[in-house]
């Protein structure tokens, strides 16, 4: 057994941590070659290569993160907290069987071809907005208001509320930040508890609704043959989703715009050849996603590949380093629109990988062709992005674009 050591370096603290994330992780990669380190801040491990991630994250021991350590300060015991013990990520199995399975049919009941269909109409109207603006921000005039209405066409609560959802879902990312004030945090249990009531007070009217709908799917979930008893309606395990099915799709988004407008040549290989938004959303999800890693926890002592993890001890699954593992991916942090490889880590794999990752493809996808349809092109009006504070959620937080229509 190889004993996790710490780095030599506290990468977690570096203050170009989201903005150099590159060079941060080949130094782990070089410095670290087992793949697992003792977190420098938090009492937990950190997983980084790929092959041992992809095999841990199957493993059936990795259950949810250990409950003492999910949320402090305000959220601790705030709506925060209330609304994520629905989310599938903090059961474990049995339950977490049923959760997952409500989740799926949240996020993909409705059928690929509604979803796209959908995703079109939104995208299309969106840029119809926009009208002929010269100078557009592609984080806020695009990718959140095209996030947050798919989710509130998605869930019924209608699009009115769809910039509220967008909002309020944005101020839960606060708790994954490295360093967050207690007034921060109160931000998060107000964006929580604002989801909570709404998705609430929505519920009643469409169970009844004649149009099928997320919740009531999420409903007939729970009560299908082999369920378990869960403490969670189909409404409450939909308000938990918020955050992930708006902030990392819109995330998604930003991040893949941002490479192809900063990537030489990428713009225009899309622009001659649309069937490429596909590849650009995928190399994006290896080397931007917007949500870097989540905690895991052993529920007994589990030995893999000669590591060993405690139990009860957090695994930071660490995917966006597994990414770029140059054991797996040649030259890890080229963008590359013709890359081949193994399955990305981004989504985590096995019986708790993310249930959203069709859904949030779905809308990067289409909403890259639609820009693409639009606009000729899209001229970035800032030397640097800006990634916003560092932590695990990591999303472009502004995209300033001179755009030239077709
Ligand atoms: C595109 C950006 C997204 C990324 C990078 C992402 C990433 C992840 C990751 C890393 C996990 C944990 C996997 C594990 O524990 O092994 C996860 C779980 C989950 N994700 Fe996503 N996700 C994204 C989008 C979404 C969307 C759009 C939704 C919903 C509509 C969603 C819903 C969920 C749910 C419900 C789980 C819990 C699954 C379970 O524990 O059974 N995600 N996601």
């Amino acid at each position: 057994m190889e004993p996790a050591k710490l780095l030599p370096f506290s990468p977690f603290t570096a203050p170009n941590f989201s903005s150099d994330l590159g060079s941060l992780v080949a130094a782990w990669h070089a410095e670290h070659g087992g793949g697992v380190f003792a977190h420098p801040v938090e009492p937990a491990l950190v997983v980084t290569r790929h092959a041992l991630l992809s095999k841990l994250s199957r493993h059936p021991n990795l259950q949810a993160q250990s409950n003492d350590d999910r949320a402090t300060g305000p959220s601790a015991d705030g709506a925060l907290a209330r609304v994520f013990s629905h989310h599938p990520l903090f059961h474990n199995q049995p339950q977490h069987k049923t959760a997952h399975r409500a989740a799926l049919a949240i996020a993909s009941g409705l059928g690929p071809a509604v979803l796209k269909d959908m995703a079109e109409q939104i995208c299309g109207r969106q840029l119809n907005q926009l009208g002929d603006k010269p100078i557009i921000d592609l984080v806020h005039d695009y990718a959140v208001p095209v996030a947050a209405l798919m989710w509130a066409q998605m869930v019924g609560v209608g699009d009115e509320y769809a910039a509220d959802l967008g909002k309020w879902a944005n101020a839960i990312r606060i708790p994954l930040w490295f360093q967050s004030a207690d007034e921060q945090l109160g931000q998060a249990d107000e964006g929580a508890a604002n989801i909570e009531a709404l998705i609430a007070e929505k519920s009643a009217s469409l169970r009844a609704a004649t149009d099928t709908n997320v919740v009531q799917l999420a409903d007939q979930s729970l009560q299908s043959p082999g369920s378990e008893p869960l403490d969670s309606t189909g409404s409450e395990i939909v308000a938990s989703m918020t955050f992930d099915a708006i902030d990392g799709s819109a995330g998604m988004l930003a991040n893949m715009f941002s490479h192809l407008l900063q990537e030489e040549g990428a713009w225009d290989r899309l622009r001659e050849d649309p069937n490429l938004a596909d590849a650009a959303w995928m190399e994006t999800a290896r080397l931007s996603p917007p949500i870097l890693g989540l905690f895991r926890s052993p529920t007994e002592d589990t030995e893999v590949d000669g590591h060993v993890f405690p139990a009860g001890t957090n695994v930071l699954m660490f995917n966006a380093a597994a990414n770029r593992d140059p054991l797996a991916f040649a030259e890890p942090d080229r963008f590359d629109l013709d890359r081949k490889g193994p399955v990305l880590a981004t989504f985590g794999y096995g019986p708790r990988a993310c249930v959203g990752r069709a859904l949030a493809r779905t809308v990067g996808v289409v909403a890259l062709r639609a820009f693409l349809g639009r606009y000729s092109a899209a001229e970035l009006l800032v030397d640097e992005v800006d990634w916003g504070p560092c932590g695990l959620v990591r999303a472009v937080q502004n995209l300033p674009v001179r755009v030239t229509a077709v």
